[in-house]
């Protein structure tokens, strides 16, 4: 298998995808698909499809297509979802404790092991069955447990300051959702910054674009 730091980011980005749909496949009692049916299902082209899978020095055969639980179960080792990196989420608020709640960290190759929040209100309160902890136990909490990952769900204002600590504690990839975009040159570390709101603008550019016949004026 090809090395996967040389495989371009937009391949990578269209990953999750291709291990949701084979993810769905297998639930269908799919054995096996051709690339053009897999195109066809992900509105895709066939081509791009052998291409990207090449990257990884393709998993299917000539006139066999792929293998739906193999390439599954690769395309979800490349991925690292059997890995269940530890990870920690800052930030036990409105949009916290919904992700804590319904991001099923365990399949994505996560495990959320702490919650954390500078809140005395919410401290001790249960999130998806944590306690929320003192931001002031990060330190023990990390030597301890040794989290890898660390979701950001905190104003803009305090982001750097967190990110900068967690980083000298031993974190190494963010998920970060606070409206306050990380660097993603640091040394040793990803960084995943994550606007639910571009998304949202992307769709408008849509609509807005849909809009086609050009305003004319009404003959005399
Ligand atoms: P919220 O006010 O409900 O929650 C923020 C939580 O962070 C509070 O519980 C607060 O006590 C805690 N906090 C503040 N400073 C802290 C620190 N230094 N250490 C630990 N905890 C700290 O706000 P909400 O709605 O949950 O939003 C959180 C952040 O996410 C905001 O920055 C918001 O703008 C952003 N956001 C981002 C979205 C996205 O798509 N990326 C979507 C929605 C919100």
């Amino acid at each position: 298998m090809a090395k996967n730091s040389s495989v371009s980011v937009s391949v990578i980005k269209r990953l999750p995808r291709y291990y949701r749909f084979l993810g769905e496949l297998l639930r269908q009692n799919v054995v096996r698909i051709s690339s053009r049916e897999l195109a066809a299902l992900m509105k895709l082209t066939a081509s791009q499809i052998r291409q990207d899978l090449n990257c990884f020095g393709g998993f299917g055969q000539q006139g066999y297509g792929y293998n739906v639980a193999e390439l599954h179960h690769e395309i979800g080792k490349i991925l690292g979802v059997d890995k269940g990196f530890p990870t920690i989420l800052i930030g036990a608020g409105n949009l916290g404790r919904a992700i804590a709640t319904h991001i099923n960290f365990e399949t994505r190759g996560s495990r959320l092991i702490g919650i954390f929040d500078i809140n005395p209100d919410i401290l001790g309160v249960e999130v998806a069955g944590l306690k929320v902890r003192d931001v002031a136990e990060l330190d023990i909490f990390c030597r301890t447990n040794k989290p890898v990952t660390a979701v950001l769900c905190i104003p803009k204002s305090t982001t750097q300051q967190i990110a900068d600590k967690l980083i000298r504690l031993g974190i190494r990839a963010f998920w970060n959702f606070s409206h306050y975009d990380l660097s993603t040159d640091y040394e040793g570390i990803v960084v995943e910054n994550v606007h639910l709101g571009d998304s949202l603008l992307t769709l408008s550019y849509g609509i807005n674009n849909l809009v086609t016949a050009p305003e004319t004026e009404p003959e005399e």
